[in-house]
């Protein structure tokens, strides 16, 4: 289960090479718009990035929907300019990590072309048509010469690749082993798309619906297999790459194969709640039908952060060591941290507490200047999810980099953009936090430096958690005292350890350590050195 040392303390952050950077023009950002942000990364001190797939596609799903897995998109670049990126940001100690799309492609995939011409090809699932034309339920219509359906993965235009069923029924032959020809040149292909990005420089890879490959397989056992033997040939053919899974169960990805595995808005014995019960304030996007719940980082202090400590202790508990369990401030299917009625000013003790937790933290771009969710957006490349009907186009707007033109994240008129730029005149950008030491930004940096100066405050250090209400207060390695209040109001943690009126700030807004208490102002957060 060890993973490469690089992994156990970095910080991720999260790039959609859509609006990050904009370096030709079009109003789509880039792969040369990326890397003319390197130093920027470097600056705010994070040491791995994530792209979101930046491969040929239709595009229907933003890039999800692959049609050829070994090219760039001739809107990113080429894959020159990959090979430069990944080069470029090693240099600044940043790794770089490419989405794997592993469980489906495009109906444009020249694999599934090949295949609706051909019954004797099984590299997708497919079923005939019984009686009356029907088709089994969810199988979507033949668009080709061959007759019946497909079964899709997510969207109808992503047929899933076949890996086999974990359960065979003599009445649907569609249901093949996992050893069948197809699951096998399927898996054959996961490990050649691989190994070409990583001997082009990269380091690994966030594996798209991880937990989908193999179906009707309830206790993931099939899938789990599966992913143990790409990772034996990883940890044989490239020791130093890693994969991680979006799976939303590290309690299972990782023993599954994965090196680590991030808590989601799904997933897991209680779907989504580790990481909903944190953040999300009712801009939702949690499984239908769930009714809303206080969250922690919500200004009502209504929430309850047990929530989420007992989920981290029951995943840390199944995994055996720490530094596997990946906490997103946001990505690009659900909402950032500034969404809904959170204000700019409950933020940094957010900031605080993800990056003085065990976790890994993943900071998805733009959050580190606060930038919002925005609502009413249109339908943009399949951001309505198929699933929660959520609008993702709010989590994917521009990145806003200073007050010129787009936010400066493009020179293309303002119609041509990928997606609107913010149109809130105080909207936050880098170049106006950079020049502002109270910023938003510089605390994310200082807590980012932190975590990398004081390994105790990175998965390394012990956690002892002294109160996990408001304020919640956790002790880090035996030397750090962390204090978080996201209410809004003045909150009193009584404690017997006198000792802790001695103890120095290192980082602090508002928190005050006496003899018998802590006081936490509103929206204030404290690290202390013991
Ligand atoms: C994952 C991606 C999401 C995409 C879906 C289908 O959930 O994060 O953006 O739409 O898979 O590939």
């Amino acid at each position: 289960m060890a993973a490469p040392n690089w992994l156990s303390d970095a910080v991720l952050y999260q790039i959609y090479p859509q609006s990050f950077a904009d370096s030709d023009g079009d109003g789509i950002g880039d792969l040369r718009g990326i890397a003319e942000h390197l130093d920027y990364l470097a600056w705010l001190g994070v040491t791995a990035v994530w792209l979101n797939p930046c491969f040929v596609s239709p595009m229907r799903d933003a890039g999800y929907d692959v049609a050829d897995y070994l090219t760039i998109a001739p809107r990113y670049g080429n894959n020159d300019d990959l090979a430069d990126l990944a080069d470029k940001a090693r240099t600044r100690g940043i790794r770089l990590l490419l989405d794997l799309v592993a469980g489906h492609t495009s109906d444009t995939h020249p694999w599934f072309v090949a295949s609706a011409h051909d019954e004797d090809d099984h590299r997708y699932i497919w079923a005939d048509s019984g009686p009356g034309g029907r088709l089994p339920e969810r199988f979507v219509r033949s668009p080709g010469p061959r007759p019946g359906g497909y079964l899709p993965n997510f969207f109808d235009f992503q047929p899933a690749l076949n890996f086999g069923y974990a359960r065979q029924k003599a009445d649907e032959p569609w249901r093949q082993g996992t050893e069948a020809e197809g699951p096998l040149a399927n898996r054959a292909a996961l490990r050649t798309i691989m190994d070409y990005w990583l001997g082009l420089g990269v380091s690994g890879f966030r594996v798209d619906m991880a937990s989908s490959l193999v179906k009707d397989d309830p206790s993931f056992a099939e899938t789990a297999r599966l992913w143990r033997e790409v990772r034996a040939w990883l940890d044989r053919a490239h020791p130093d790459a890693v994969l991680l899974s979006e799976w939303g169960d590290p309690a299972v990805a990782v023993p599954a194969g994965f090196h680590a595995d991030f808590f989601l808005h799904f997933g897991g014995p209680d779907p989504g709640r580790p990481l909903l019960s944190l953040w999300s304030n009712g801009v939702a996007t949690g499984p239908a039908g769930r009714d809303p719940e206080a969250c922690y980082f919500g200004a009502d202090g209504q929430g309850n952060a047990g929530t989420f400590l007992t989920a981290y202790r029951d995943a840390l508990a199944a995994i055996g060591e720490p530094g596997h369990i990946a906490l997103p401030t946001a990505n690009h299917d659900f909402p950032r941290l500034h969404a809904g009625p959170r204000t700019s000013e409950q933020l940094p003790p957010a900031f605080a507490f993800l990056l003085t937790f065990p976790t890994l933290p993943a900071v998805y771009y733009g959050d580190e200047i606060g930038m919002r969710y925005i609502p009413g957006l249109p339908d943009t490349e399949g951001s309505i999810s198929v699933v929660s009907s959520f609008n993702r186009a709010g989590s994917r707007t521009p990145m806003q980099w200073d007050s010129s033109p787009n936010a400066g994240f493009s020179d293309a008129p303002a119609t041509r953009l990928y997606l609107p730029v913010d149109p809130d005149r105080g909207r936050p950008t880098v170049a106006g936090q950079r020049a502002d030491q109270g910023s938003l930004l510089h605390l994310v940096r200082d807590l980012i430096a932190l975590r990398r100066a004081y390994p105790e405050l990175g998965p390394a250090g012990s956690l002892e958690i002294l109160s996990d209400a408001y304020p919640l207060a956790y002790l880090r390695g035996g030397r750090f005292l962390v204090v978080i209040n996201p209410s809004d109001r003045d909150r009193v943690l009584p404690h017997d350890r006198p000792k802790l009126a001695e103890a120095t700030a290192v980082k602090q807004t508002g928190v005050r350590l006496d003899q018998e208490t802590v006081s936490a102002g509103p929206f204030s957060f404290g690290i202390f050195r013991l």
